[in-house]
């Protein structure tokens, strides 16, 4: 039996952008996923006991079949099992054993589908453990690209390396197309996250930013603009120019509102945010519902949220230096 465990991320800068070439800062977060796999004899057993989503539980045997207590849950609770199966798939390529089968447990800290990485902190931890439980051990750029092929093969090719690559590596990343890499010496970001107890869906709000860019010159602008506001952040991260950092994350989420792909309850967020003295909010990950990031080093942007209709839970989220980890 072999736990390891992934951080979630946010945003600073450039999601959706990203999937078309620009540049994307994700942060790790320490908010994780843990997931535990014990080799069995074959076929696969995902037990979910709390995916923030009231503390359900759910047993998967890998045939569709999921308890009908969790009936209203279950887009969320297939998706995450769609997300286990594609990894242990990797996890049987990388350690050459087709056959091998796997009883998953899976904790996280990270709501589901909200922005915060759910999905690939889920998908890094099971094919650390998995391949650790076989006696193979990844390196987490290894695991990075084999998560990644998990998000794409979920989400129809739909996916940038941003978010698997963040959760196996830690810290702050740059992801630009297929390039990867850590940004050094950036220090803690005083992250404060808002969470409107929602999610969005990724593929239907990707294919959404998609037709747009299609269909509108202006809305390909757009999404080289996002570029543009990345690579100016890229300038800033690292001083302690915290205003510089949060204008632009403004001008972020307003190039993102732009594409469509934020909410009422977001921007609702973003300007309680923002009107108690961040200086910068911004949506995170997808959109269309679930987390926005702001900075703030007081409290008043903190206490502003939890007061803020709408807004289910704010907290505090550290950046985590540490990518995967076996427990
Ligand atoms: O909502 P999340 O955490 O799954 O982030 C999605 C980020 C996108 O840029 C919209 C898609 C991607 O794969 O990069």
């Amino acid at each position: 039996m072999v736990t390891s465990s992934a951080p979630g991320k946010v945003y600073l800068f450039g999601e959706h952008a990203v999937v078309y070439g620009e540049p994307a800062v994700p942060c790790a977060i320490e908010r994780r996923a843990r997931v535990t796999a014990t080799e069995r004899e074959d076929g696969l057993r995902v037990h979910a006991d709390d995916l923030k989503l009231d503390g359900f539980t759910v047993e998967y045997d890998g045939d569709g079949d999921t308890r009908p207590d969790v009936e209203a849950e279950r887009p969320l609770v297939e998706a995450a099992m769609g997300y286990v199966n594609e990894a242990v798939s990797q996890v049987r390529e990388a350690t050459g054993t087709p056959e091998a089968g796997f009883e998953i447990q899976i904790e996280s800290d990270i709501p589901l589908g909200a922005g915060l990485g759910s999905s690939a902190a889920v998908v890094v931890a099971a094919i650390d453990a998995a391949t650790r439980e076989l006696g193979v051990e990844l390196t987490p750029r290894e695991i990075a690209d084999r998560a990644y092929r998990v998000e794409s093969a979920v989400q129809d090719g739909q996916a940038s390396r941003a978010d698997t690559f963040c959760s196996a590596v830690g810290g702050a990343v740059r992801v630009e197309g297929d390039d990867c890499r850590t940004l050094d010496g950036i220090g803690n970001l005083p992250f404060v996250i808002g969470f409107d107890g929602g999610a969005g869906d990724t593929g239907a709000l990707v294919a959404g930013v998609r037709r747009l860019r299609e269909e509108h010159d202006f809305a390909a602008d757009t999404v080289r603009a996002i570029g543009d506001v990345v690579r100016e952040g890229e300038n800033v991260l690292g001083t302690d120019d915290y205003e510089s950092l949060g204008e632009l994350m403004n001008f972020n989420h307003g190039l993102l509102s732009a594409l469509g792909v934020s909410s009422r309850s977001l921007d609702t967020m973003v300007w309680a945010a923002r009107d108690a003295g961040a200086v910068g909010a911004k949506l995170t990950g997808a959109g269309g519902g679930g987390c926005i990031v702001a900075l703030d080093e007081g409290d008043d942007a903190l206490t502003a949220l939890k007061y803020t209709p709408g807004c289910e839970d704010a907290f505090r989220a550290e950046l985590d230096t540490e990518g995967v980890r076996r427990e």
